[in-house]
């Protein structure tokens, strides 16, 4: 996370989605998501390798993620601070629905070196292709 470069800019938002071409999951344990196709980093305090965003400042932040997913699988992500779960949203897996969207955002006041990213459940699933799973976030105050 470029400090120097927040000094100058004084914003901090990032906007990332999910790249993988196909469905991402089930997994038996909850995961970190890496979304990893990066639209805007500005702060560089996104890191999409890890999924990770670290508060390069005391503030508050608004974060939100969205998703796609098939039907028949459960989907859903959570909202996790510093491994606490913030806010949810999920779905059953169903025979005769064919897709899923959900969603949910949180406004957080957050300390310098908090972490904050987005988790999909155990055993559930998203769809990693047409940008259709994103995580967003920027500093507000
Ligand atoms: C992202 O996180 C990985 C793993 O912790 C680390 O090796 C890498 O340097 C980080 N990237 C940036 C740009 O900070």
């Amino acid at each position: 996370c470029d400090k120097s470069l927040l000094f100058y800019v004084e914003k901090v938002a990032f906007c990332a989605t999910l790249n993988e071409n196909g469905p991402y999951g089930p997994f038996p344990q909850s995961k970190d998501v890496p979304f990893n196709k990066v639209y805007t980093n500005i702060g560089n305090c996104y890191n999409c390798s890890t999924g990770v965003f670290t508060a390069p400042v005391e503030g508050v932040y608004y974060f939100s993620f969205f998703y796609h997913a098939g039907g028949k699988t459960p989907s859903g992500m959570q909202l996790v601070k510093n491994g606490q779960m913030i806010v949810q949203s999920g779905d059953h897996g169903s025979k005769c629905d064919t897709a899923y969207n959900g969603g949910n955002a949180a406004v957080l006041q957050l300390k310098k070196h908090d972490r904050v990213c987005v988790q999909l459940l155990a055993n559930h699933h998203v769809w990693g292709g047409g940008d259709s799973t994103t995580f967003n976030g920027f500093l507000l105050s």
